[in-house]
């Protein structure tokens, strides 16, 4: 009998520290990463930007400091391609930042699979178990309701996105708060539907009938696309 009040004062003061524990860990992740110059791009890269088939960006387009642009047309850029210049080197300049501060947030959750599909993410900073990390299916993002919500995939190597991969968000997500941060390569296969800032300190590869609501930096590589639809996300709520 007297173990009761024993318990629930144990059990409260138990609350109470992972109410504490858990302040450091808000406080840090609420550093909100801005795309700022790069907002209204939908493709920057560091050396080159290789298109093949008929992609059609919503946004601009650049690169910096390689200047090559290839494949546009039949590839489409709705705003301007800057092959380095100010524009696109301030574009390349604001996803290096964002990348740099993306890696310096404290992670919230340490996941135990390299695969993100078939699961549910509230906003975090996630790292994975291993180097590479994967989307085979459908990933859902939950708003929880916050306009801020921000989610970062930190990714010590490649990510890879399978063929028919998708990002769907609920309950207000916003595509212009999700971010896959890979150091090394990225790639995106045929005929998925991504949302999300992809930002890879080299290559992306994206395949064909591929879309993104978001921007792809390939910051010290090729961005190879082909055939993709991609709508560069400028209007951020929040
Ligand atoms: C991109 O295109 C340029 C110009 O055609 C070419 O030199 C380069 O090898 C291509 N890069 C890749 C990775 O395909
Ligand atoms: C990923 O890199 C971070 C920072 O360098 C390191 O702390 C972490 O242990 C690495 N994760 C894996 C799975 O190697
Ligand atoms: C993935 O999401 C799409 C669109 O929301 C849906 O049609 C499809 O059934 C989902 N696939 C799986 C495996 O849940
Ligand atoms: C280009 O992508 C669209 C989807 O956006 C797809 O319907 C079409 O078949 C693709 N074209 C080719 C030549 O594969
Ligand atoms: C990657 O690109 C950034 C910005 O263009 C540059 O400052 C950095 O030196 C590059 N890193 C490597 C390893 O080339």
């Amino acid at each position: 009998m007297h173990f009761t009040p024993f318990s629930t004062g144990k059990l409260a003061l138990l609350a109470l520290s992972s109410s504490i524990l858990a302040q450091p860990t808000v406080e840090k992740r609420s550093l909100i990463i801005d795309l700022d110059l790069a907002k209204s791009f939908g493709a920057v890269a560091g050396t080159s930007l290789n298109n093949t088939g008929a992609t059609s960006i919503t946004g601009d387009c650049g690169t910096c400091p390689g200047s090559t642009i290839t494949g546009f047309p039949p590839g489409k850029c709705s705003g301007t391609s800057s092959a380095n210049d100010t524009p696109g080197c301030n574009a390349e300049a604001t996803c290096i930042t964002a990348y740099n501060n993306a890696r310096a947030q404290q992670p919230t959750s340490a996941l135990g699979n390299a695969d993100l599909g078939g699961l549910t993410f509230a906003p975090g900073v996630y790292t994975f178990p291993g180097q590479d990390a994967k989307l085979t299916g459908n990933v859902t993002i939950d708003g929880k309701s916050d306009p801020k919500g921000q989610w970062i995939f930190l990714i010590n190597n490649t990510f890879t996105a399978a063929a028919n991969s998708r990002v769907v968000t609920i309950n207000g997500a916003q595509a212009c708060h999700i971010y896959f941060v890979a150091a090394e390569a990225a790639t995106v296969g045929e005929a998925s539907v991504m949302q999300g800032n992809i930002l890879a300190y080299n290559t992306i590869t994206v395949s064909n009938a591929a879309s993104n609501q978001g921007i792809f930096c390939a910051l010290n590589g090729t961005l190879t696309l082909n055939n993709n639809s991609i709508t560069a996300q400028p209007n951020c709520t929040s």
